[in-house]
């Protein structure tokens, strides 16, 4: 099995809308024996509480329903995960800075640098933006989530798929 953790700040917009729409594609390519993926956040600020109802109001405009709940990293997430896919360079800095020496920092990776056509490191914080902000995040986490599956079901090794 090959986990998945994605990491943002508030859990409550941008990762647990990636979780889900990687899980579903996951579903989609009848791939839940070899992946599986989980979200979480920065501050504990939300902890416990659903994903933002305009997140999860744009998700189900989509067909999507999110029931993940909002929780901060542990350190415990470095043991188990194989790879964490960070939102943007302030998360990334921060889980680089958290992580165990024994972690490789390899794989911790930007999900936007997953992006077939504006590739980089952010996917933008929608928290205090407005309704066509979060469309927007959700069309790029579509692209960035289907590309890095695409991507990553080649890659990685085989003793995953059993
Ligand atoms: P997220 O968005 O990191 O995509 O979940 C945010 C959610 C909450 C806050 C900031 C960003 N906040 O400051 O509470």
């Amino acid at each position: 099995m090959y986990s998945v953790l994605f990491v943002c700040l508030g859990n409550i917009c941008r990762s647990p809308l990636a979780e889900a729409l990687f899980m579903k594609l996951v579903s989609e390519q009848d791939l839940n024996a070899v992946f599986t993926a989980d979200s979480c956040g920065l501050i504990d600020f939300h902890k416990g509480n659903l994903a933002d109802p305009r997140t999860r109001h744009t998700a189900k405009l989509f067909g999507i329903d999110i029931l993940h709940r909002s929780r901060q990293i542990t350190l415990k997430d470095f043991e188990a995960f194989d790879e964490l896919l960070v939102m943007d360079e302030s998360v990334y800095t921060q889980v680089m800075a958290m992580k165990p020496a024994s972690f490789d920092g390899s794989r911790i990776n930007y999900l936007r640098a997953f992006d077939p056509v504006f590739p980089g490191n952010t996917v933008p914080d929608p928290y205090y933006q407005d309704q066509a902000a979060f469309e927007e995040v959700h069309h790029i986490l579509e692209r960035c989530i289907a590309n890095y599956l695409q991507m990553v079901r080649q890659s990685i090794p085989p003793k995953n798929h059993t």
